[in-house]
């Protein structure tokens, strides 16, 4: 990294850092009250009522009715060895009803847990059906099939499983506990149905393919879908095609045509990051191209540089859109977890879609989360001079929706950085919010006290590279709690931007312990989780800022205070 020396003359600290004031305050307290007047508990994402949640499975709309399924501990708030499915519907992805779960171990096939796998409706039949792995008697990994009890139920309440579980078993070249997570399935021109399945053999990470005409006898390819050295598992494969016409509406998972390219989608266990490929599906041949092949690095794309991981879309044909969920884990520590009695969220569901550019994907969160907008305040150009704070009142700054559009200086005046090699995450750790810079950085306070001595910034810096201008986004949690047990990573990524832009805009939902950020125009998403010790509530503010020596504008500022979304009716009462 290459920065000009000039700048190191502007160290000035324009907002406090974090010294430590001696403030710890008790979280013991804090996790033991009910989940309702928990601080940390969320409004608006989806949570079981209690206890251990992971993955997203099978998300799927079927007549009328959203499913979202997931992975879930019934007994604790943490992981266990009989994990099942949860079950919650809902008719427009932010309200939820919570029925009873739909998948639990009960056969040699699947007794030691159920785990993740996916939905596929099948055409014609208008069956839904699901795949998912069983790790059976022997601990072994398995596939398995499920249908619904009862179609006219729109709910589908009950799943029965197929008598001639298991579907697929591990085959040669694949470790028999390495062998799990089937993909939504897509139908060939040949009519027979595939599917992907993350796999490993020694440090080769995989997804391998499967084709099966009836769901229930399915034959191996023998060459893999798609794999990677040194990767370790590949978990959670999503494969699915997007427009690239810079259309945001999506296609069904078995269109194959050549308006469409493909995308997989892999959750590298030891990375802990979904890492997302564009290429080539070439079909006569059942593999995959990518554009670009993992590399380990940061250049990698991912849908999330901060937490989010086994996510999975599908596509909802009643919008026309193809839906994408993350599951967001907690990062306190497991005592917390127990004490709260509570662990993991879901995304908000996002949009995801094909960038004009084609070389990214871009990520918007629901149109439907606009429901639970209320008080609403409006910034129209406010000019942020070096050292600004400018507070965004008036609104509950712990449960918000804000939207921010930053008008830029010239970009020649930028810092230089050549991008080569940087650890982004290092950079956002270097360079830090409070640092100054020339064009940036810039960007919003979250979740901060009154005082800013606890603040989660999520920023922009600008800089010229060789040839080119990027962008720097950054999501610190260093300051984000005066409490010592939590993860705090700053987290960051490097992307590159139009060199005549004029304009950068940040989304970021913000919910108690959670905020979802995404930046320019969703081209890059940040998400992280936070557990204030003061910023807690009505003592929540939050800030627009700037540090930088040019100034920026906030040429269009809205945020709303966010209503409590409806999670966690139950479900199971009414139904005979
Ligand atoms: C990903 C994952 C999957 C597995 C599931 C178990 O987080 O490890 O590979 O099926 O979680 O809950």
């Amino acid at each position: 990294m290459k920065i000009i020396p000039e700048l190191l003359l502007f160290v000035i600290v324009p907002f406090l850092l974090n010294s430590g004031n001696g403030i710890e305050t008790s979280t013991h307290s804090i996790n033991n009250r009910t989940p309702e007047k928990q601080p940390y508990r969320t409004s608006y994402h989806f949570q079981p009522r209690q206890n251990w949640m992971n993955d997203p499975n099978g998300p799927m709309y079927y007549k009328g009715v959203y499913h979202l399924f997931y992975q879930h501990n019934p007994e604790a708030a943490t992981f266990g060895d009989r994990i099942v499915w949860g079950h919650s519907v809902s008719y427009d992805l932010i309200n939820w009803i919570h029925l009873n779960n739909a998948i639990e171990p009960s056969g040699p096939y699947d007794n030691n847990s159920c785990w993740s796998g996916s939905a596929t409706i099948i055409p014609g039949k208008e069956q839904p059906v699901i795949l998912y792995t069983g790790i059976d008697d022997k601990k072994h990994q398995v596939q398995n099939l499920a249908m619904p009890r009862n179609l006219s139920d729109p709910f589908l309440r009950e799943w029965i499983k197929h008598p001639q579980n298991p579907v697929m078993s591990p085959p040669s070249g694949v470790e028999v506990n390495n062998f799990r997570d089937p993909s939504t399935a897509w139908q060939g021109k040949d009519g027979k149905w595939r599917v992907v399945i993350g796999a490993q053999n020694g440090d080769e990470g995989k997804t391998i393919l499967y084709q099966s005409e009836d769901f229930v006898n399915w034959k191996v390819d023998p060459n893999p879908f798609y794999a990677s050295d040194n990767t370790g598992v590949c978990e959670c494969p999503d494969f699915f095609p997007v427009n690239i016409s810079g259309s945001k509406n999506g296609v069904d998972t078995s269109v194959q045509n050549p308006s469409v390219r493909h995308v997989l989608k892999i959750s590298y266990l030891r990375k802990q990051h979904d890492y997302y490929f564009l290429g080539k599906y070439v079909s006569d041949q059942e593999n995959f191209i990518p554009d670009v092949r993992f590399t380990g690095t940061s250049s990698d794309l991912r849908y999330d540089y901060g937490k989010f991981y086994a996510s999975k879309s599908f596509f909802d044909y009643a919008k026309n859109r193809r839906i994408l969920w993350g599951w967001v884990n907690e990062s306190d520590s497991t005592q917390d977890d127990i004490e709260k009695g509570w662990a993991g969220l879901q995304s908000i569901p996002r949009q995801v879609w094909l960038d004009k550019s084609g070389k990214r994907l871009v990520q918007w969160p629901i149109e439907e989360v606009e429901k639970l907008r209320d008080k609403h305040i409006s910034i129209m150009g406010e000019k942020l001079v070096y050292g600004s704070n400018l507070e965004v009142s008036g609104i509950t700054a712990s449960q918000a929706d804000v939207e921010v559009l930053f008008e830029l200086p010239e970009l020649q005046s930028a810092e230089f950085l050549d991008p080569d090699g940087v650890d982004p995450q290092l950079l956002c750790s270097q360079e830090d919010a409070s640092r100054s810079g020339i064009i940036g950085p810039f960007g919003l306070l979250a979740l901060a006290s009154k005082d800013l001595k606890e603040h989660t910034a999520i920023f922009f810096k600008i800089y010229r590279a060789p040839n080119r201008y990027v962008g720097l986004m950054c999501n610190d949690q260093r300051r984000s709690s005066f409490r010592h047990d939590l993860d705090k990573t700053a987290y960051g990524t490097i992307f590159d931007i139009d060199p005549n832009l004029k304009n950068i805009s940040l989304r970021s939902l913000i919910d108690h312990s959670i905020i979802e950020s995404f930046g320019d125009e969703g081209r890059v998403c940040i998400t992280s989780r936070v557990y204030p010790s003061l910023a807690i509530d009505k003592d929540a503010h939050l800030y627009a800022f700037n540090n930088g020596s040019q100034s920026v504008v906030v040429s269009k500022l809205n945020a709303w205070s966010m209503k409590q979304a409806e999670i966690g009716r139950e479900g199971n009462i009414s139904y005979t």
